[in-house]
């Protein structure tokens, strides 16, 4: 069934406008799941991004709940541990006025040896509209998809994707720099274990921008080049000119030996502070997916300089993205099945 999306609140008129046309068919989400930004084209993430826009200035205003995921119900499902995408989901569910249900792993029958798929059967009994699943393994998100009859979104699965977070920093850029096409975005640091990277460089290339990675050679994979990036080992070549400088968590709990001789020498390498910076432009924009390691990846006064920093609007994005996101895969009409 197809959900009339209604608007609650007459005086946001851009987001009502939105809505109506959405309503109407006018505009329509060509997928049923949202497993990867790999394979969207540049007008679905512009549709994504303008819906989330609009929500972006909705959220705002202070008499802001919205009704059209009234009577939804959004199950965020990880099995791994998240403070931010999964706080955000369940912000985002709740602002559309939907019912969730959080579901993390030390709590559920996983811990009791049930399966991946037997979890997802489970609450598949249950007719949620959505799933919002992370895992720490590539590929188990779209596995779980190909099971349920509901739409799934992934939350991020291993070092694979985690397109919300491609997403929401593509509206930080667009609202901040006017556009995407053309800028040059350098993504710093542990290229190797970030499925965030992944989903950036899909997207900043569907976009039309250029992307370049920077990271020591132990954190780079040798195939990557293959998708349509630069590859540099010395962050001040790489953060030449740049517009947008995008910072990596290292993520030791990924790594299986030293990939780097101590977190000394990777800050004096790669972290990032004014003067690996100042090779950037000067008005060049500075962003994290969080959660931070200051001293490792970044030096703290550069993460908390308001004029640079976009790290805390990011995470505002991030509400309006996964509004975006579960407004849009619950409004159309079939279940599963699909991409
Ligand atoms: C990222 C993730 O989980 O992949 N964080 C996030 O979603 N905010 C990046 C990271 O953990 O370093």
């Amino acid at each position: 069934m197809v959900k009339t999306a209604t608007c609650a609140f007459r005086k946001a008129s851009l987001l009502c406008r939105f809505m109506s046309e959405f309503a109407s068919g006018k505009i329509r989400f060509p997928h049923s799941h949202l497993l990867g930004i790999e394979g969207l084209t540049s007008n679905v993430i512009s549709l994504l991004l303008d819906c989330a826009e609009n929500f972006v200035e909705h959220n705002r205003q202070t008499d802001n709940k919205l009704s059209s995921l009234s009577g939804r119900t959004i199950i965020n499902l990880f099995f791994e541990e998240s403070t931010r995408t999964r706080t955000s989901f369940e912000l985002a569910a709740k602002q559309l006025g939907a019912n969730v249900i959080n579901m993390s792993v030390a709590t559920s029958s996983v811990k009791k040896g049930e399966t991946l798929i037997d979890t997802a059967m489970t609450l598949n009994a249950m007719h949620p509209d959505v799933l919002v699943v992370r895992h720490s393994e590539s590929g188990a998100v779209k596995l779980l998809s190909e099971k349920v009859n509901c739409a799934v979104i992934n939350a991020g699965d291993g070092r694979h994707e985690h397109p919300t977070q491609a997403l929401l920093d593509a509206l930080t850029i667009r609202r901040r720099k006017g556009h995407i096409s053309g800028l040059l975005v350098a993504i710093c640091g542990d290229i190797a274990h970030s499925r965030v990277a992944r989903s950036n460089i899909h997207l900043l290339n569907a976009m039309g921008a250029q992307v370049r990675l920077i990271a020591p050679k132990t954190l780079i994979p040798s195939s990557i080049a293959k998708m349509g990036v630069e590859v540099f080992n010395n962050m001040e070549e790489g953060l030449q000119d740049c517009d947008i400088v995008m910072m990596l968590r290292l993520q030791s709990e990924r790594m299986s030996s030293g990939f780097f001789p101590s977190i000394r020498e990777y800050f004096h390498f790669f972290g990032l502070d004014y003067k690996k910076l100042a090779n950037a432009k000067d008005d060049a924009l500075i962003m994290h997916p969080g959660p931070m390691n200051r001293g490792v990846e970044i030096a703290s006064e550069v993460a908390d300089d308001l004029g640079r920093s976009a790290i805390r609007e990011q995470v505002e994005m991030g509400v309006a993205v996964r509004m975006a996101c579960l407004e849009l895969l619950t409004a159309i009409s079939t279940k599963g099945n699909g991409t």
